[in-house]
């Protein structure tokens, strides 16, 4: 509870810093000189009528637009072009949802002014407080997300919260982007050629390559001369600008132990880096932030936030896409598309909305009363990424790893405002990536089977007196059992890596619990419910073990935390059943879903969309999102989600000849 409040005191010592900052911009030219004088003045303006009404939070006579939404004059905006009052009835093409992909795609079709689109998102615009990376973990449980939870599964998170695994999304202008964790990562070459390979033609490794390029403005040094690399684009791709030590020895302990130090993004980049983020200037780079700011007054381009699609109009003979429903302001309205519907919606809510439109498994859609329009094996596939954090190595040295209490302070913030780079544009303390093919793998390609995610420190980084708990929290790992886990080492020195299985054999589906457009769907993630994903997982661990017994790590005296979970106690610690156990006490989604609405060739029967991201048996509707990825990648899914927004664009462009 006090910390609570103390979240709400950093984040609204932020807000007035960058609220002042912003007063003051016009008198004062920041240069790095001038840092003393102005870190003065920073504080002489109590009197900023803004600071007031900051300050006033609670004072009930202050009446925002939007009365239950004190800070929505903070808010970024996207008004109509041209002083529209209200949207067009008609446009050329219909794009929900505003996420990852979405943004780009609509950006992209609205370049040359050849066509209009109108944009429907159901969230709203980010504001100044999601462009802090520290602040990642704490959007999951704020109006900036859906909060979904997957239906409850037996034998897996069994640590958390209800023992229910907790699937936020993003709900906002640049979707799933604005409250992740900005991990920039490609997958490897034959994850796609393996897509494309399936008959999805255009997929293929050197395809993708050039889409993931055009977004990229890369600013990595080393690295950016690459030919695989682009610094030109408008989606910045950079190093995290404060790291620990521990990264060196996560670096040297992989070189020891056989893997090369790479940028893993680079086509031959199966190894051990630096974590590449979406980051600049400290700040986060959502997609909306690379793709949408910049065209607000783009005429053909029209953004409608806070309105939220409920079906997609198709005539039930044609089989013609037409128009979509949705609701702003509590009303319903209808919009048409003269030439196409593109549902970017992300992995839940576009395979819902195509089953609430007609479009799914017939038995589910007749058996809750939606007529059928047409069969499809909508939501039948699902993959995700799980990871397990509990790995953690203690260490016999003070400040090497962060901690929030040493690093999130409010001198810390303020170097972050003028320099960008403090303990504040640390993405949770991920510092870097590493790929590895565990000796359980089947995999006939040199591919691997997990990533490891370096942090600087561990779920316990954000413990002690008035600390955040942000990451156990966005997690809902239960107090009891982090209590009894990892209590004696909270807010201690130490060094984990999360361990992320990256392809899954098990496979989870999605369904409708009723026609009802905003009930949320039923998610089942049947995880872990093949043994091969288990043992993979234990191999891993041995894997990371062997890492910290190298003699970077034992620098720093790293010894493993013997974690006590009361679900385990019938296990002698360290065995492979100890750790199985573990793994289903801490199962922890990446968030990464994918697969409900499957790209695949025409005679698939498996697939929902064409290779060209066309619905089967429908005409003018597309799905443009992760939901389309067949395969599970080697990637966090949002560069590739981007990279389906910059490709369809093309696609759609030059079947109508833009
Ligand atoms: C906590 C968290 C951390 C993550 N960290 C990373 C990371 O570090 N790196 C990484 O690569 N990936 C990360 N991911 C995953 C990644 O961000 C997503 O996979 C990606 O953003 C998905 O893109 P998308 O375009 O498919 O969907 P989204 O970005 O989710 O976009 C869908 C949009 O559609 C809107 N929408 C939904 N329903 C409707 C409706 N009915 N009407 C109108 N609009 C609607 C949503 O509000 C949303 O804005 C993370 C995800 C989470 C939740
Ligand atoms: C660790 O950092 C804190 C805060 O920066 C400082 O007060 C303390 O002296 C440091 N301890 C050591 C052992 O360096
Ligand atoms: C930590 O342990 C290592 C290995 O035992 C040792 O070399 C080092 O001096 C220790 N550091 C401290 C600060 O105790």
């Amino acid at each position: 509870m006090a910390c609570k409040n103390c979240v709400v005191t950093i984040v609204f010592s932020v807000l007035a810093i960058l609220v002042i900052q912003t007063l003051q911009q016009k008198e004062f030219q920041i240069s790095k000189e001038t840092q003393d004088r102005k870190g003065k003045l920073l504080f002489s303006y109590p009197q900023s009528p803004v600071l007031d009404l900051l300050l006033k939070t609670a004072a009930p006579n202050y009446v925002a637009r939007n009365p239950q939404d004190i800070f929505d004059f903070l808010r970024d905006s996207y008004p109509l072009p041209g002083g529209l009052e209200s949207p067009l009835d008609e446009y050329d093409y219909v794009v929900v949802g505003a996420g990852s992909a979405g943004s780009a795609l609509a950006s992209r079709l609205t370049e040359g002014s050849k066509a209009s689109v109108l944009l429907l998102e159901a969230g709203k615009p980010e504001m100044l407080v999601t462009d802090v990376p520290v602040l990642a973990p704490l959007f999951q449980d704020t109006d900036y997300a859906w909060q979904y939870y997957m239906e409850r599964q037996p034998g897996v998170c069994m640590g958390m919260e209800d023992e229910r695994c907790f699937w936020p999304r993003g709900k906002a202008v640049g979707g799933t982007s604005v409250i992740n964790y900005m991990i920039y990562t490609r997958g490897r070459p034959q994850d796609w050629d393996r897509i494309a390979g399936d008959g999805n033609y255009g997929w293929s490794y050197d395809n993708v390559l050039k889409y993931y390029m055009k977004s990229e403005k890369a600013t990595l040094k080393g690295f950016d001369e690459n030919p695989y690399r682009n610094r030109y684009g408008v989606l910045p791709v950079e190093f995290v600008p404060v790291r620990t030590k521990l990264i060196e020895a996560f670096l040297e302990a992989g070189r020891l132990m056989g893997h090369r130090t790479v940028d893993y993004n680079a086509p031959d980049g199966f190894g051990f880096g630096y974590v590449q983020v979406t980051i600049s200037d400290g700040r986060r780079q959502s997609s909306a932030k690379a793709f949408l700011h910049k065209h607000k007054k783009r005429m053909n381009l029209h953004i409608l936030p806070e309105s939220r699609v409920i079906k997609v109009l198709i005539d039930p003979n044609t089989k013609v896409a037409y128009g979509v429903e949705y609701v702003r302001n509590r009303l319903k309205r209808t919009v048409k598309a003269r030439r196409e519907i593109i549902l970017s919606a992300g992995p839940i809510a576009s395979p819902q909305l195509l089953m609430l439109s007609g479009v799914g498994p017939k038995q589910q859609l007749t058996s809750v009363g939606i007529s059928l329009i047409k069969d499809l094996p909508v939501g039948q596939t699902l993959y995700d990424h799980i990871c397990f954090p509990g790995q953690i190595f203690s260490l016999n040295e003070t400040n090497v790893s962060f901690t929030e209490n040493r690093d999130a302070t409010l001198p810390a913030f303020i170097r972050w405002l003028y320099y960008g780079d403090s303990g504040i544009a640390s993405p949770g303390a991920v510092e870097g990536i590493g790929y590895i093919k565990t000796e359980v793998s089947d995999d006939p390609e040199d591919v691997p089977d997990i990533e490891l995610i370096s942090i600087g420190g561990s779920i316990v980084s954000d413990g002690g007196p008035g600390a955040s708990k942000g990451v156990r929290k966005g997690m809902k790992i239960k107090d009891s059992v982090f209590n009894e886990a990892f209590g004696s080492i909270d807010n201690t020195d130490t060094w984990s890596t999360f361990l992320m299985l990256l392809h899954p054999k098990s496979k989870g589906r999605l369904e409708l619990k009723d026609n009802n457009p905003f009930s949320f769907p039923k998610l089942y993630g049947n995880y872990l419910t093949d043994p091969r994903d288990v043992a993979t997982f234990i191999a891993g661990i041995r894997h990371v073990a062997k890492l910290a017994s190298t003699e970077p790590f034992q620098r720093y005296g790293a010894k493993l935390h013997p974690a006590n979970y009361r679900e385990c106690r019938m296990f002698a610690f360290d065995t492979d059943e100890y750790w199985e156990c573990a793994i289903r006490t801490l199962t922890a989604t990446l968030h990464h879903q994918i697969g409900t609405c499957r790209m695949g060739p025409a005679g698939d029967p498996e697939a929902v969309v064409d290779p060209e991201l066309r619905v089967h048996g429908i005409q003018g509707l597309r799905v443009v999102d992760t939901s389309v990825l067949p395969r599970t990648i080697s990637a966090h899914t949002n560069a590739p989600g981007i990279m389906i927004g910059e490709f369809a664009a093309d696609l759609i462009k030059s079947n109508w000849n833009l």
